[in-house]
């Protein structure tokens, strides 16, 4: 067994700088949304695994324009995202929501530049390839200017199931998630602080980005509810899970719950396979996964927790064992930095695996 600190994933982090890919090509790489939450990481990302790119730009909306964001002893100034910001741009990381998505993806495409999606706004449309790069990177050859990233929960999730799924071929799941605050943005992690600075001054607690009170609390709804009584949360773990796995009829049930915790995702699943399946064979398959480790050391109390999860590359999996409600079924805990592998580190990911196989272009 792997210790949380023993085996990095297949993308080593902390590169110190120096680029892992060959610097065939040098990319004019713009971030729209450079101000947000998974934006601040792509800047620490880029910088960090070293990705070839020959000019930085970092775009937001027209509130930020002047403002300068310094980061890697870099400084750059924001500017207001227009369409012809695209002109000079090879690629650009959208991380601003779905409206910008759909208002700006088609104008960068026009102007020869490709997108990859970190909103919702193009995951499920057939035309644009959904990808996780540990599972189905050749997705990427059908791209046709748009990549989209998962929803951060799913990304988190099949990273513990799909290993699983390799070695004994997943038929349905359930699960329940433990959905950090910085998932719904900068302003969900101000306002968790400041609510916590609140309570321990005895002043009554404001919210704001979330319908209650998250300090001290758990909140069963992670985006809003839609016909039927699942959220729209929920409803992408299914959509997108099927999507991404290539299984387009794979039952799945999810209850999506944010948690005051800052950072990183952690999923409850429960699975059910075709095949027998073998504790010792699920070990192996999580532990030789790029991008997973085991921490399950249970009598040692030691699981993936998100403190020790979080702006890690790899996501830990554990508490593994045969799940007692299923004849083939395998309970497991999994934890990932959402902001990483459910955001700007799979982005990065993606524009690495394109770039490698010289795909990066329109
Ligand atoms: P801004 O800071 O100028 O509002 P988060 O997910 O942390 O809430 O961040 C959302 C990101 O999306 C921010 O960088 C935000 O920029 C950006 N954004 C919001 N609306 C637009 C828009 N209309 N055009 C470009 N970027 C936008």
């Amino acid at each position: 067994m792997r210790s949380a600190s023993g085996k990095r994933n297949g993308y080593a982090s902390n590169h110190g700088g120096k680029s892992p890919l060959k610097n065939i090509h040098q990319y004019r790489l713009g971030i729209v949304g450079a101000t947000g939450a998974v934006g601040r990481e792509l800047i620490h990302l880029v910088h960090d695994r070293g990705f070839p790119c020959s000019e930085l730009q970092l775009l937001a909306s027209a509130r930020s324009a002047g403002r300068q964001i310094q980061q890697n002893g870099n400084s750059w100034t924001i500017r207001e995202t227009r369409p012809d910001s695209f002109d000079e741009l090879d690629v650009a990381i959208f991380s601003a929501g779905s409206d910008t998505t759909r208002r700006l993806a088609a104008e960068a495409n026009r102007r020869n530049c490709v997108v990859i999606d970190n909103s919702s706004a193009y995951r499920m449309d057939p035309k644009v390839p959904l990808v996780v790069p540990e599972i189905n990177s050749d997705a990427l050859t059908r791209h046709q200017g748009i990549v989209a990233n998962p929803n951060c929960t799913t990304a988190v999730a099949l990273m513990g199931l799909y290993p699983l799924h390799r070695a004994f071929g997943l038929t349905r799941f359930f699960a329940c998630t433990y959905q950090a605050v910085s998932g719904a943005g900068a302003a969900a992690m101000e306002e968790l602080k400041t609510q916590v600075l609140q309570w321990s001054r005895n002043q009554p607690l404001t919210a704001r980005v979330f319908p209650h009170q998250i300090a001290f609390n758990l909140l069963p709804q992670a985006d809003a509810f839609q016909p039927g009584g699942y959220t729209k949360e929920e409803l992408k773990m299914a959509n997108e899970s099927r999507k991404i796995l290539d299984l387009p009829t794979l039952k799945v049930s999810t209850t999506c719950v944010r948690v005051p915790v800052f950072r990183a995702h952690s999923i409850a699943v429960h699975a059910e396979f075709e095949k027998a399946v073998d504790l010792a064979a699920a070990r192996e398959a999580v532990q030789s996964f790029p991008g997973t480790i085991l921490v399950d050391e249970p009598e040692n109390h030691r699981y993936p927790m998100p403190i020790d999860f979080s702006s890690r590359e790899a996501c830990g999996v554990g508490r593994l064992r045969k799940d007692d409600a299923f004849d083939n079924g395998l309970a497991f805990w999994v934890v990932g930095d959402q902001l990483w592998k459910g955001a700007a580190l799979n982005a990065i990911q993606i524009a690495e695996a394109m770039h490698e196989r010289h795909i990066l272009r329109i």
